[in-house]
């Protein structure tokens, strides 16, 4: 891998000063190496539907303004929210524009160069549950310790699928841990409140809760299409 030149102009870029002794020593950009390397390793890409959104853009700029307003603002000061562990909580219908606004605001994230972890519900289950295995590449602890420490783990989908008890008690540790230390997550989902807590738990849920800002999303599905055939099929298809 090509090795980034020291910010500091300290070492040769692997991170490390090597003394007259041959012994080495953490340079001052290591820190910042090592989070990077995390941040490489985890979800950080967006999916290829979202990778255009824009607020100049539909379909954000066709939502409703009150909430395409508050996410602006939360953008405009993604540091200071992100600093201060500040999330958002997308609510509302299907297909009202949820995860395009959620990947928005991740997309600003990253492009702020904070680090952030992208997972659709079942898929961060999915993995939790595979370090489960014996011959697990990541260790839970590792995969844990690497969700806790991103300025922004975002979750697509909360609720989306029942799981095992198992699984619900390492999301819950997973979103304690950033509780904990006041980090930020983002998340969209369809269930209510209550549903949505007997899913993945009230623990859970109740720390969710404080930790973002809720913002509805209502309205007619836009994916919607007519499955209504045009007149004239409709006429053959009696006679047939
Ligand atoms: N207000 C809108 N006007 C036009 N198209 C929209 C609007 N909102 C969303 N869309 C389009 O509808 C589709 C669904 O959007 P998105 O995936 O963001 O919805 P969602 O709320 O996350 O849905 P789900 O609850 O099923 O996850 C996308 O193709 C998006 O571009
Ligand atoms: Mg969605
Ligand atoms: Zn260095």
């Amino acid at each position: 891998m090509a090795r980034d030149a020291c910010p500091f102009g300290l070492c040769d870029g692997s991170g490390f000063i090597i003394g007259d002794d041959l012994t080495a020593a953490d340079c001052q950009c290591r820190a910042q190496r090592v989070a990077r390397a995390r941040s490489r390793s985890l979800s950080a890409v967006i999916p290829r539907k979202y990778r255009h959104v824009a607020f100049e853009r539909p379909p954000i700029s066709d939502l409703p303004e009150p909430i395409v307003r508050q996410v602006r603002g939360y953008v405009r000061k993604i540091d200071e929210h992100l600093q201060a562990g500040e999330g958002l909580w997308l609510f509302g219908d299907v297909g009202t524009g949820k995860t395009s606004l959620a990947m928005l605001v991740s997309q600003h994230a990253i492009d702020a160069g904070h680090s952030v972890a992208i997972y659709s519900l079942p898929r961060l289950l999915a993995e939790i549950r595979d370090t489960y295995e014996d011959d697990a590449e990541h260790s839970y602890v590792q995969l844990l310790d690497r969700l806790a420490s991103v300025d922004l783990l975002h979750i697509d989908d909360v609720g989306a699928e029942r799981t095992s008890p198992w699984v619900l008690e390492q999301l819950y540790a997973i979103v304690n841990a950033r509780y904990e230390e006041e980090r930020a997550v983002l998340i969209t989902t369809n269930l209510e409140r209550d549903a949505l807590a007997e899913q993945i738990t009230e623990r859970t849920v109740s720390r969710l809760e404080e930790m973002c800002e809720i913002l509805p999303l209502f309205g007619e599905d836009r994916r919607r299409q007519r499955f209504e055939a045009p007149a004239e099929i409709k006429v053959q298809a009696t006679r047939a």
